[in-house]
């Protein structure tokens, strides 16, 4: 409900979120410019009960079939261009892309033919998969930044995920021996059993052991997963969330996005808060300035749809300006920093034009303040933010996320 109210204002419009299975042959971004790329490898070992992502059980047969599927995507759309672009970054998400070790640098490589990645590369890995090898493989092939799913170092909160301890002095010493530029460590907070004092444990734990950076996500129960333990109240993740804030700000770590926070002086990396991305593989998204796609979630109807010579997109949204400039400042807000010049850059029009008076509220109710003409976020703003982001999780992404899984080319999804 809430969700549609602001949609409606925000946007202006009653038109709600309309993706269709009609779609462009031709992806226009050969003028996109701060261009990232993503590639999702959807592979696990085992399936977590709690996660939401798009992954099957590994099978050796399937990987390599997607393997070969992959590349002829990314030679589908690299060849929608003349000559070679540069884009920001590149990024594996997945599943468990370390799964699939020996291919990333090919997949790297393919990449390379169309596009100069011109910042860092990223990896996803899961614990269990951290090892000298495995981090020596992912150097060689360029990657600068890995992120580690450790969700927690208590075997309680672990327990309650369904997951089991590993020897984290092992990993992170490899980690560290390693010496890439960004070390992001994820952690769920508002898990059944934690506390505050074991939360902010963990954090230190993870600089300790060499984190750049930490992500805290609130424990989400999605509607889809197999959660044995449901997360903690929201008046708890709200007290969570502050005492992170807190701590961090304590002990000179810098909140880099609503839920990142990091030593002073590293390079930050994140995964989410790209302007316009180009995204292969089964799940990933592509957004561009009049568009947002979504591929199948399908691992079969992908290899299919490629063997076509067709992309393997599932659904797409076009964008009319205030929708497009809505999911622009979503995800400015997030990562805390809302810079009026980037956005009339971007839009050709002035941030105070379109929504002049809902920055002056948000400015009143010191959700905001202006600093050097660029919107920062407070820690009161980040909290309703955090609010905001759980909703549309909630009325958003569990919802498109439930039909994809089951559909592998719904005829349309509605987001009000
Ligand atoms: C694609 S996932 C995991 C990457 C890697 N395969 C792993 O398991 O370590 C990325 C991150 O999303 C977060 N996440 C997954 N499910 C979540 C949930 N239900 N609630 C909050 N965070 C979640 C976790 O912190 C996870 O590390
Ligand atoms: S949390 Fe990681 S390992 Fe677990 S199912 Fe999700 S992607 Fe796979």
């Amino acid at each position: 409900m809430i969700t549609s109210l602001m949609r409606t204002y925000l946007t202006r419009s009653l038109q709600p979120f309309t993706f269709t299975n009609q779609y462009d042959d031709k992806l226009n971004y050969e003028q996109t410019e701060q261009l990232g790329l993503y590639v999702h490898i959807p592979f696990c070992r085992t399936l977590c009960s709690f996660c939401p992502y798009c992954k099957e059980t590994y099978d050796a047969k399937q990987a390599q079939a997607y393997l070969q599927a992959l590349l002829q995507e990314i030679d589908l759309v690299g060849q929608m261009q003349q000559g070679r672009k540069q884009v920001t970054s590149l990024y594996f998400g997945g599943g468990t892309p370390a799964l699939m070790l020996q291919d990333l640098a090919t997949i790297i490589a393919k990449l390379h033919t169309y596009f100069a990645i011109e910042g860092g590369i990223g990896v996803e890995l899961h614990p269990g998969d951290v090892n000298e090898t495995v981090l020596q493989t992912l150097k060689a092939a360029g990657v600068t930044m890995i992120s580690l799913g450790i969700q927690s170092f208590q075997a309680e909160s672990l327990h309650a995920l369904g997951r089991t301890p590993v020897d984290f002095a092992r990993i992170f010493q490899a980690v560290r021996q390693a010496e890439f530029s960004v070390v992001d460590v994820d952690l769920i907070f508002a898990i059944p059993g934690q506390t505050t004092k074991t939360l902010l444990a963990d954090i230190e734990t993870a600089f300790t052991l060499g984190a750049t950076q930490i992500s805290t996500y609130p424990f989400i129960d999605f509607t889809f997963a197999d959660n044995a333990y449901k997360p903690l109240p929201e008046q708890q993740k709200k007290q969570m969330l502050q005492a992170i804030a807190t701590y961090c700000a304590e002990t000179g770590r810098e909140r880099t996005s609503v839920w990142t926070f990091a030593k002073t002086n590293t390079q930050k990396y994140s995964s989410v808060t790209r302007d316009n991305f180009l995204g292969f593989g089964v799940s990933a998204t592509t957004l561009l300035k009049d568009q947002f796609k979504i591929n199948t979630f399908s691992i079969h109807a992908y290899i299919e749809r490629i063997e076509q010579g067709q992309l393997p997109t599932a659904l797409t949204l076009k964008f009319n300006l205030r929708q497009r400039a809505v999911y622009y400042l979503f995800w400015r807000a997030y990562s805390t920093e809302i810079n009026q010049s980037e956005f009339k850059q971007f839009f050709d029009v002035d941030l105070h034009q379109l929504y002049g008076l809902e920055m002056w509220i948000a400015k009143i109710f010191k959700l905001v303040v202006l600093v050097n003409g660029n919107y920062q976020l407070t820690t009161k703003g980040a909290y309703y933010y955090h609010l905001i982001e759980q909703a549309y999780t909630t009325a958003y992404i569990d919802r498109m996320w439930h039909v994809a899984r089951t559909e592998a080319f719904p005829e349309k999804i509605t987001l009000k």
